[in-house]
């Protein structure tokens, strides 16, 4: 079984380490030895360190290493979206198994590479791609086939966990979290990707399409980063036994005609303590999958790092490795459910509001007055004095409101209003919340 190995950065230099040390026992695995026919790189002359691997099997061109006639597999831990997306359909196409870590491409063009592979009958895998190491998709793909899933909640973004996680443990701001992630090597030189929720969304993209059978692309999904996240939210999450998280959130449910849809979002919000995410820290992820039949599940790990996610690539390369030569393929693609994905207006949701108020009479009044204009029910309220709320700063009153659930349209809305009453001196925090409804 001869391989071409796309890309020998973080991921593929694991990649390549452990296929040479673990040689043997792949290929008992497999039954038939991996061979390395080439590895594309973009600079010929980086240093590579002590990777144990013959110099002459570096190249530059990638397109001349996958059409090579003694290649059976590709192994794509290059990232972004071309030439990737290029080299894979060809690939597929040609009938090459295709292994890849790419959730940029997956969450951006899927179909063209399901097409693809379709088309060239050939297998496509990539558990790496959703919470690096965590065996996740298999899981959706092939154990729960026999079940109803009905949502997906996760942490997915190793980064923003380890920067949440920080303010909640030192009341530091987003931006001193953000230098400590930077310094210890968790967050990128540009931390975008990361911070404003775009990997996040990839990955909410991958498993709903997954879990719903349906095809959701990166820009279904609703998406918001943390970078808004203030000291105060956080301090406000604790005082009401939470702690904030970005959750990727894919729900099935019926839109506003009846029909049934999925609801795809990313976002932090507020959880209780008491949630199975809630203790998630440092830069792990976690994925919380329900399942008519099955219940709660909940999957756990490293979801970034080189050689976590190459266990993942390792895992699919014998997946391929078996099927090429058993002379089968992989559960091709399932989106026959083809349901509509809804818009961010129509999701349930429940919102955590921190006014600051007047004290006198009638601002109660005037404020749950707003919520009943927009038809959301309100669950708790607490009126604190000025100063012993960790949102109050020198006004009359703290009102701190937590809802029921409600679309989402009308708890943004009910804030807007509340942004224009004169009772209400300054809106402190909003934040969604999940998981105690
Ligand atoms: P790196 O930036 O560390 O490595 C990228 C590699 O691709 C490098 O070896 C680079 O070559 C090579 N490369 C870039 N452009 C080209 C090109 N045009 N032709 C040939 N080779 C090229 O990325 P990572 O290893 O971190 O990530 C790889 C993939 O894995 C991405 O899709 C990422 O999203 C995914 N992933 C990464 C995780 C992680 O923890 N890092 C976790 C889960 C998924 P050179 O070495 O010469 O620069
Ligand atoms: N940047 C990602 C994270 C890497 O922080 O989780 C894994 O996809």
């Amino acid at each position: 079984m001869r391989l071409a190995i796309l890309g020998c950065g973080t991921v593929g230099s694991e990649v390549v380490r452990l296929l040479h040390e673990q040689s043997a026992d792949l290929a008992a695995r497999i039954g038939a030895p991996l061979e390395i026919a080439g590895i594309a790189v973009r600079r010929l002359g980086r240093d590579r360190g002590d990777l144990p691997v013959d110099p002459e099997l570096f190249t530059t061109d990638a397109v001349g290493l996958i059409k090579r006639d003694d290649v059976d597999v590709v192994v794509e831990v290059v990232g972004g979206i071309e030439p990737a997306r290029s080299w894979l359909v060809d690939a597929l196409r040609a009938g090459k198994s295709v292994v890849t870590a790419n959730k940029a491409l997956l969450a951006e063009d899927g179909a063209a590479l399901h097409d693809a592979a379709a088309d060239g009958r050939a297998d496509l895998y990539y558990e790496a791609s959703v919470a690096g190491a965590i065996p996740l998709l298999r899981p959706l793909r092939e154990s729960l086939h026999g079940d109803r899933i009905t949502r997906v909640t996760g942490i997915v973004n190793g980064t923003t966990n380890f920067i949440l996680s920080a303010m909640d443990a030192t009341g530091a701001g987003f931006a001193e979290a953000l230098e400590e992630a930077t310094e210890l090597g968790y967050a990128e030189a540009d931390p975008t990707a990361d911070v404003e929720g775009f990997d996040a969304a990839a990955k909410a993209a991958i498993l709903a399409s997954l879990a719903f059978h349906t095809r959701v692309g990166a820009a279904d999904v609703h998406r918001e980063g943390i970078t808004e996240v203030t000291a105060a939210d956080v301090a406000s999450a604790q005082a009401m036994g939470c702690t904030i998280k970005l959750l990727c959130i894919a729900a099935r449910g019926v839109d506003a005609a009846g029909r049934e849809s999925v609801s795809v979002r990313v976002h932090p919000a507020m959880i209780p303590r008491s949630h199975p995410l809630a203790s998630v820290g440092d830069a792990y992820n976690a994925v919380f999958v329900e399942a008519d039949a099955a219940g709660p599940l909940m999957f756990y790990g490293r979801g970034a790092g080189g050689a976590a996610t190459a266990s993942a690539v390792l895992g699919d390369i014998v997946a391929v490795g078996r099927n090429r030569l058993a002379g089968v393929r992989a559960p091709s693609e399932s989106a026959y459910a083809d349901l509509a994905v809804r818009p961010m207006g129509e999701a349930l949701t429940r919102y955590h509001v921190s006014l600051d108020v007047a004290d006198k009479p009638g601002v109660l009044a005037a404020v749950a007055g707003v919520f009943a204009r927009h038809d959301v029910s309100i669950a708790t309220v607490r009126q604190a004095p000025a100063g012993t709320e960790p949102a109050g700063r020198g006004v009359d009153a703290v009102l701190v409101i937590v809802t029921h659930v409600a679309p989402d349209a009308a708890l943004a809305a009910t804030v807007e209003e509340l942004r224009g009453l004169d009772a209400v001196r300054s809106i402190a925090s909003v934040l969604r919340v999940e998981g105690g409804e």
